[in-house]
This record gives C-alpha cells, structure tokens and sequence, in this order.
C-alpha cells in the first residue's frame, strides 16, 4: 500500500478506515477487527458521536500489546461549535478522553464553517458564527498550539476549497498539512488535487463509496451510485475484484489517502485488500471520463435563509 509523506519524515497509510456513520453498538468491533487485520490507519471526528466506543476498541487493542499506539495513525475533527479560541483545546481534549489516546497523529478543522458554542447542528440563521466573527485563523492558531503542545502531531482542515486555504495560509506559517475533502470518480477534484500538491498539502478522500448509508435528509431523489456504475463494475470484472475495491484503489493510485467506512467484518478486509490490485492506464483514462463534479456531502445543509455560508466548496 502507498504510504502519504509528511514533512517531519511521518508517515501514513493511505488506506484508512472511515467510522461517519458507524453505529456505536457497532464500531467498537469495527475498529478492532480493522485493527486486528492490517488497518494501521483510523478516521475519527467528535461530531460521529462515536469515539467513545471507537475509544474502548484502542484501549482494549493497546492493551493486549501486539498493536502500539505508535503503529496506528489516528486522525479526528474539530466540530463547527468549537472555532472560538477558547473553545479549541477543550474540546481536542475532550476527543482524546474519549478515544483514550494521549495524542492524535492528525487533528482537522472538520469544516470551514462556525457554530455558536453548544449548539451540535443548527437550525436556524442565529445558531451561526460568521467568519467575520470567527475567523478561521483564530481556529488554526488554536490547533497550532495544540501541536506545539505535543497533543497532535499533526494539523490540518477539510472541506476546504482553493480560496479558503488560501486565505488560510496568507495569515499563517503554518500551513495545513492535510486537506480532507469529498473525493471519488464522480468529483475527481484534479484542480484542488495540483493545487494541494504544489503546496505540500497531503489529501484524504472521503465518501468514496458515495456513502450510501447516509440519512436520506442528505440525499438527494436522483443521486447516482458508484457501486453501480457499469464502468467501474467493467473494470471490477476485468480485474476480478469487487466494484469497491475499484473505488479504493482507484483513490489511493492517485496519491490520496482513503477512509472507507465499512462495520461489515468482510468488506472491512476486502477494502484493505484493494491496494493489491493494479489499474492500467486505459482504465484510468476511462476512470477519469466519469467526472462531473457531483457532490453527494453537497453542503447545503449549511445554509439558512439568512447565514454567510452559501456555496461552502466556493464552486
Ligand atoms: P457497510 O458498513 O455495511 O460495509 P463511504 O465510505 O463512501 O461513506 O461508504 C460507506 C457505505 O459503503 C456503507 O454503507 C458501507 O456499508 C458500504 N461499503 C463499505 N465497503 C463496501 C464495499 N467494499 N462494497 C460495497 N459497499 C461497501
């Protein structure tokens, strides 16, 4: 499997495994029969609810010795009501009693986007912080602290576009070292991609099985599927893998980091299992003919009538 490079010689496998979305009666398991079966890289965030029971699978895992903590790369997300100055280490902290870790490999910026404090999801225009109110360096210089600490090795942000990285990285030295963003042949992002890589700016692809458990409110009628689609199932035939397999390896060819989000203990294997495979040219090119920037996590649930988040992905 390919491996991301980081700046300090730190490195990370590019097969993670993703948990938005997994059950908490079920994660627990997930995590450790990840763990159990090659996956040396696990995708958190505050806002899955889960890093508790994602928690007992590491305590229980290190515990047992054959795995160390030093081994496994684990990244999670600052949640949107967090951003204020003040709010920022809390709430890291309050991540890593919940994994039961007494640091992260990664730590992101889950959205470039800000909550009132307390408030979990918004409902209406006042639940919200304008950027003019809290602006986004305010946030990073927080999350550069926290790796001055020591309580991260490394920071970066997701969902970020061109214009907001780089509005980031004019007010800092600290560039972020990794950009997370909705990557899959449907949205292949090859601007973002050149711009991220001139920029030493590794990238993760998330929903690149087009999430397909996500709640229906994030749905649309219409949305087409990746799992079905007859030029990835062609391509999975050829090489007698499943449509899935493709997806992942297709991802991780190009030099992203992936997180699939499986708590089904075969397609846990199976996923890890994709960087096995190898896709020829021809089947890159045909790959690359299914772009269309279609977005499934398309953003508008951050919209109120009357709150400054329009067009988040400034596209
Ligand atoms: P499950 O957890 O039952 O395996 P994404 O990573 O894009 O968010 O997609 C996650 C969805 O894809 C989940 O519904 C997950 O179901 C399903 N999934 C995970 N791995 C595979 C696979 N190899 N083939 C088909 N579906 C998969």
């Amino acid at each position: 499997m390919k491996q991301l490079k980081f700046k300090n010689g730190d490195t990370m496998d590019a097969i993670g495994l993703g948990t938005w979305k997994s059950d908490k009666g079920e994660v627990t398991k997930a995590v450790k029969t990840a763990l159990n079966n090659g996956y040396k890289h696990i995708d958190c965030a505050a806002v899955y609810e889960n890093e508790a029971e994602i928690g007992e699978a590491f305590n229980d895992i290190f515990k047992e010795g054959k795995i160390k903590r030093e081994d496994v790369w684990i990244t999670s997300k600052l949640w949107n009501n967090a951003h204020k100055k003040d709010d920022v280490i809390p709430a890291l902290k309050q991540t890593l009693k919940d994994l039961q870790l007494d640091y992260l490999d990664l730590y992101l910026m889950h959205w470039p986007v800000a909550f009132k404090p307390g408030v979990g999801f918004p409902e209406k225009d006042e639940d919200y912080l304008s950027l003019e109110e809290v602006p986004l360096i305010e946030t990073w210089n927080e999350m550069v602290k926290a790796k001055e600490e020591g309580l991260v090795k490394h920071i970066g942000v997701s969902n970020f576009s061109i214009p907001k990285l780089e509005s980031l990285m004019k007010d800092t030295d600290h560039t972020p070292e990794m950009n997370q963003v909705e990557l899959h042949p449907y949205l292949q992002q090859n601007k973002l991609l050149e711009f991220c890589s001139k920029n030493s700016i590794n990238v993760t692809a998330y929903s690149p099985l087009g999430s397909g458990d996500r709640p229906d409110a994030m749905k649309a009628a219409d949305e087409p599927s990746l799992l079905e689609n007859p030029t990835i199932i062609k391509i999975a035939k050829k090489h007698g893998a499943g449509p899935g397999q493709i997806l992942i390896k297709w991802s991780e060819q190009r030099g992203t980091a992936v997180i699939p989000k499986s708590t089904n203990e075969k397609r846990i294997k199976e996923n890890l299992m994709s960087a096995g495979y190898q896709l020829d040219e021809e089947d890159m090119q045909e790959i690359a003919a299914l772009d269309y920037h279609f977005r499934y996590v398309n953003g508008k649930f951050f919209e109120t009538e009357g709150n400054s988040y329009k067009n988040i992905y400034d596209d």
